[in-house]
This record gives C-alpha cells, structure tokens and sequence, in this order.
C-alpha cells in the first residue's frame, strides 16, 4: 500500500524555500529606507539630500562679469571651450566675495588634459612629458589663457 505521506526531502525543500521568503520579507520591510517610494521608485529624502548641497561653482558667466578682459582673451584662442573653473577650481565662494581668493595654480594641471594618451582626439594637442622640456613649468613658457602665444 501506498503511503500518502509527503516524502521528507520535499517538505525540507519546501522549509528551506518558506526561511528564504520570509527572510525576504523581514529584511525588505526593515531595510528599506522610510521615504522610499514616496514620489516614485527611490528615496524621496534623496531630493531634499541633494538640493542642500552646497554649491561650489560659480560658472563661466559669473567670472566674465568681473574679468572679462581674461574673458576676451581666452575666447579667442585655443582654450575657448575650457571653463575657467576647470582650471581654477570651485570659485564659487571667490566670485561672491574676491576677498577668497582663488587656489594658487602651478600650472602642474597642465597634464591632466595634454599628456599623451592614444583615447584622446587629436584636436587635443599632446605631449610626451619626458621629452617635452621636463626640468620646466608648463606657464614659464605658456600664456594659459592664450596656449598658442609664448612668454
Ligand atoms: C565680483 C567680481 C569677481 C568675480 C565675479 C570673479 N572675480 Fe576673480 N577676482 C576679482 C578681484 C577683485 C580679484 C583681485 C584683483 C585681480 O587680480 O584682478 C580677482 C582675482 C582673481 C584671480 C587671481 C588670483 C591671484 O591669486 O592672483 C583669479 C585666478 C580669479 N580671480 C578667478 C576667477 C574665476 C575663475 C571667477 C569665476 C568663477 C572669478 N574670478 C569671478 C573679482 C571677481
Ligand atoms: C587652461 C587653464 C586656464 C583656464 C581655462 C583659465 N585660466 Fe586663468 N589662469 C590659469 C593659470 C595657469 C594662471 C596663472 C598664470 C601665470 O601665473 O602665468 C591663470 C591666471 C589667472 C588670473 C590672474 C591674472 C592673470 O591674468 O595672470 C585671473 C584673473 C584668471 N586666471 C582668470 C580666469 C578667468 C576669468 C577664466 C575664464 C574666462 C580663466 N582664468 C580661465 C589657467 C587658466
Ligand atoms: C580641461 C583640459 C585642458 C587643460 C586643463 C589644459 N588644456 Fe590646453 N588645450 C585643451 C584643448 C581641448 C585644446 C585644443 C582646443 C581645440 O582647438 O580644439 C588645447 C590646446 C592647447 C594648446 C594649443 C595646441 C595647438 O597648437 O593646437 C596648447 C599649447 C595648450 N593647450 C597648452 C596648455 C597648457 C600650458 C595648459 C596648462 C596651463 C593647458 N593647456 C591646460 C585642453 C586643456
Ligand atoms: C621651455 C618652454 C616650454 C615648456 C616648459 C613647456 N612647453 Fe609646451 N611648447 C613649447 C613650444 C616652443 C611649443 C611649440 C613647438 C613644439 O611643438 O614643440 C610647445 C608646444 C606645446 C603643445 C602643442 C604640441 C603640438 O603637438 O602642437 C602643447 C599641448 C604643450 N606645449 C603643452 C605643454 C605642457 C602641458 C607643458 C608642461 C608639462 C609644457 N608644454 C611645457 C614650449 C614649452
């Protein structure tokens, strides 16, 4: 005769499926940040997280308001489409209130964006840093904002 027991292997399985499950559960309900969901599928506290960061550009156009000789000068050469912040870091502060001043360049920058490097477009002028007067700062002998004019 036939038992109809369930076979014990299939009430483990069955066990071992209801723990996961329920971990799930739990773990969702306490791990799930309170605000989520309250806009849409992510953190509603995120939006009010992100507009209290503080700002530190100030953007092209604020620095033309007081340099724009600098301004003039750097649109008409090859580093027009370089902002002045890329160069000069963060103004923000420095744009409300000149009395912060700007972080002192070296001109050291200068490799991030002109070291040889095959990904970059040719457009992109690049050096080879070990053959490319190497004892020597880069703006001893570049004017920053007018790269094709020497000092
Ligand atoms: C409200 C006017 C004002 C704005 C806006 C402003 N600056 Fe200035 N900046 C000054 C003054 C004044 C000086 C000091 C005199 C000078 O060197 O021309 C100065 C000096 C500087 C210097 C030279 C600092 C040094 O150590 O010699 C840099 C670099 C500079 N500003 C960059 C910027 C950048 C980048 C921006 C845009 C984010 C900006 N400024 C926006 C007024 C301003
Ligand atoms: C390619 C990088 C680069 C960009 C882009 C750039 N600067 Fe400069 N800037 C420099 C460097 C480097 C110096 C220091 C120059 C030196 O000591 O010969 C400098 C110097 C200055 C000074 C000090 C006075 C002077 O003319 O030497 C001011 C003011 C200034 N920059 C403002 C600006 C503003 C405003 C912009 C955007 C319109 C801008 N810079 C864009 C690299 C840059
Ligand atoms: C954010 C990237 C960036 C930084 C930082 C930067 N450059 Fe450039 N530079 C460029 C780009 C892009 C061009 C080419 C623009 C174009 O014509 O398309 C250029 C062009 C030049 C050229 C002209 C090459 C030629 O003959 O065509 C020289 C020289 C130069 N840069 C030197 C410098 C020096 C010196 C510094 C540091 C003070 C510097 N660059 C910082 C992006 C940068
Ligand atoms: C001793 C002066 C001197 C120093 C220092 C110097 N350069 Fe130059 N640079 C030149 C001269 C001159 C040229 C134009 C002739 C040439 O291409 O070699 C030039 C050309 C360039 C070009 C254009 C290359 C091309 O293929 O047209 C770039 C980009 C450049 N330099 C970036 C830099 C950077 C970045 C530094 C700092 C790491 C630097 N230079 C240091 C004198 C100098």
């Amino acid at each position: 005769m036939q038992s109809s027991r369930v076979p014990p292997q299939l009430v483990r399985l069955i066990l071992l499926v209801l723990l996961i499950l329920g971990t799930y559960a739990i773990a969702r309900v306490n791990l799930t940040p309170k605000t989520f969901g309250q806009y849409g599928h992510y953190r509603g506290a995120a939006l009010d997280e992100a507009a209290a960061r503080q700002l530190v550009f100030a953007g092209t156009k604020a620095c033309n308001e007081c340099h724009d000789e600098t301004f003039a000068k750097l649109a008409k050469d090859r580093h027009k489409n370089v902002g002045c912040e890329t160069c000069h870091g963060p103004s923000r502060a420095h744009a409300r209130n000149p009395d912060v001043t700007t972080q002192k360049l070296t001109g050291e920058f200068c490799v991030r964006c002109h070291v040889a490097d095959p990904a970059r477009p040719a457009a992109q002028k690049q050096i080879k840093l070990h053959e490319h007067f190497p004892s020597d700062s880069c703006i001893g002998c570049h004017v920053a904002h007018q790269p094709n004019q020497s000092k």
